[in-house]
């Protein structure tokens, strides 16, 4: 651990109501990082990634964003969420707005652009996405690939310092995964700092810089994907592992 982490996640716990969720989680991310949380269904994978952006409360620990404590009660969580784009597996698109209407309306509503700067900076999302061929197509019009690169586009609009991306692949069909998988490189290759959880291990192995497995709320183990999925430490890192690549 190093005084210039650019996301320190330390003993983060978090309860919902008895149930302990998270069970002093702790991490760390440079700037450019690309970290991945693993692990079975309810082992607090999603928790985690709400507590960055504070879309769920974390009543104990510290999280440390660019030297800001996120969890402080006198933070500004809407600059907060300016700042942490995130991607949904539902994409969770405005259905009456076509895909540049999407990615246009946080730049427009949370940052105050004008329309037409607004229009250009989601137009220019989209194409980074490979999307300049569906500007102004509605969601319904669009397959689950191009609906959920709509959605990393609209993150990516607001210009962000860190992405949270949980689970983006895992509602669409196998053979739409590739495209997003795909974005999801160009955005580690220019460098963007970003916090994965995906059960697509191959990608994981590929952009990693760690992989972080929690089991119950616990980080059980974690290290490079080499480390991690040759040479597991723990048992029940090693069973986990077994049990999703044998689905593959
Ligand atoms: N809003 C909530 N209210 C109460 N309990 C919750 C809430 N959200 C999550 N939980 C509980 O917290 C635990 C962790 O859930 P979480 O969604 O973080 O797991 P996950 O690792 O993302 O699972 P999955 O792989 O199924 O998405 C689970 O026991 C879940 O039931
Ligand atoms: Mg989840």
């Amino acid at each position: 651990m190093s005084d210039d982490d650019f996301l320190r996640v330390t003993d983060v716990s978090k309860w919902y109501g008895d149930e302990k969720v998270l069970d002093e989680v702790s991490f760390e991310m440079d700037r450019g990082d690309v970290t991945v949380l693993i692990g079975p269904s309810g082992s607090g994978k999603s928790t985690m990634l709400r507590c960055v952006n504070r879309l769920a409360e974390a009543q104990e620990g510290s999280i440390l964003l660019d030297g800001e404590e996120v969890l402080s009660p006198d933070l500004d969580v809407d600059e907060l969420r300016r700042e942490v784009g995130m991607v949904f597996q539902g994409f969770n698109l405005f259905a009456h707005l076509t895909a540049v209407g999407n990615a246009a309306l946080g730049p427009r509503r949370v940052l105050g652009l004008s329309e037409s700067e607004a229009r250009e900076r989601a137009e220019a999302q989209l194409e980074r996405v490979g999307l300049s061929d569906q500007f102004d197509s509605y969601p319904a019009e669009l397959s689950g690939g191009q609906q959920q690169r709509v959605g990393i586009a609209r993150a990516l609009a607001m210009e962000p310092k860190l992405m949270l991306f949980d689970e983006p692949t895992s509602a669409l069909d196998p053979e739409l995964i590739g495209e997003v998988l795909e974005v999801m490189h160009g955005l580690v290759e220019e460098g963007m700092t970003m916090l994965v959880v995906t059960h697509e291990m191959s990608f994981a192995r590929e952009v990693a810089d760690e992989i972080v497995f929690l089991d119950d709320g616990h980080v059980i183990e974690r290290g490079p994907p080499e480390q991690l999925f040759d040479h597991p430490e723990e048992e029940r890192t090693g069973r986990f592992l077994e049990r999703i690549t044998s689905h593959d």
